[in-house]
């Protein structure tokens, strides 16, 4: 089998090689952002919103962008071409602040940040998926403020996931203030009385890109879909729950906190969004705009 190639600072080498100082800033702090982005069959999903979303965490942080977005999306070709030649993957790039002389918790601006790309295995549910739906469950969000920006910091997510599987559930549902904001790695949706609604985008969520894609075709429908708050009550209230990322798409909730949602089954407001999303997934492939 071909090694794994991965990019690191410039260089392309299989996986097992590619090594960073421990005086990195994101090994010494979790001090860098990340992106995932799905690639179907070979084509790179929503490329131009996971830059511009790569962009905000780097400003958020103060780190400059080290590369173009032509550099960018070459070696997210080569990457693709390399290691899943028109196959389904995902791709992972990491940008940290840089390797400094001792461990300090003021960092300098002139430092050369770090840069990983690589592409990982990825299996995206086909349309016939989903019928069963998934378990979650709800916890209080214990992480920081600051949850728009992306950050490889994920101890407090990695902690609320690791409770979720090990309460026979996929996902946790973070409550903040009473208010139902997300998941550990996934945005949340609700619907009600035919009503699809999100939360808005606010600091201490991530603005995912497959909820910015799910608005998008919805209103490019007309399929009516808010951006409003969601208490706890209206969460455990809802006839239909999803929870959405780049890796799991749209998931549909069946079972919060041990009860049914709804009826139990998977809803019809989940069957028309998926079909929207899978329709422009195609076009996307065809070579289409990537953009909503
Ligand atoms: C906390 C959190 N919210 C939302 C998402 C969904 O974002 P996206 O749709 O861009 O994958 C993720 C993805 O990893 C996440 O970690």
């Amino acid at each position: 089998m071909m090694s794994n190639l991965v990019y690191l600072n410039g260089e392309y080498m299989p996986l097992q090689q590619a090594c960073v100082p421990v005086l990195d800033r994101g090994f010494m702090f979790g001090d860098g952002v990340y992106e995932v982005m799905p690639v179907y069959s070979g084509f790179p999903f929503a490329v131009s919103q996971h830059m511009a979303r790569l962009q905000r965490s780097l400003d958020a942080i103060q780190i400059s962008n080290p590369l173009s977005n032509a550099q960018w999306d070459e070696i997210f070709s080569r990457l693709i071409d390399q290691n899943y030649p028109g196959q389904d993957c995902a791709v992972y790039l990491q940008v940290t602040r840089g390797v400094m002389e001792k461990r300090d918790h003021v960092f300098r601006h002139d430092l050369q940040p770090t840069v990983l790309v690589m592409t990982q295995a990825a299996h995206y549910p086909s349309q016939s998926r989903d019928t069963q739906g998934i378990r979650v469950i709800t916890q209080e969000d214990t992480r920081w403020q600051e949850c728009h920006i992306k950050s490889i910091n994920l101890l407090p997510n990695a902690l609320l996931k690791q409770y979720a599987v090990e309460h026979d559930a996929e996902e946790t549902i973070l409550i903040r203030d009473g208010l139902a904001i997300e998941g550990s790695a996934s945005n949340l949706f609700i619907v009600k009385d035919d009503l699809i609604r999100t939360p808005p985008v606010q600091r201490c969520m991530l603005g995912g890109i497959t909820r910015e894609v799910i608005l998008g075709l919805c209103q490019q429908h007309k399929v009516v879909a808010r951006e409003i708050d969601i208490t706890e009550d209206e969460l455990h209230d809802a006839d239909e729950i999803w929870l959405t990322s780049s890796t799991r798409e749209i998931s549909p909730v069946t079972t919060l906190n041990q009860h049914k949602v709804g009826n139990g089954e998977v809803g019809p407001k989940w069957h028309q969004v998926i079909e929207l999303y899978q329709d422009y997934k195609q076009q996307v492939m065809r070579g289409g705009n990537d953009t909503v």
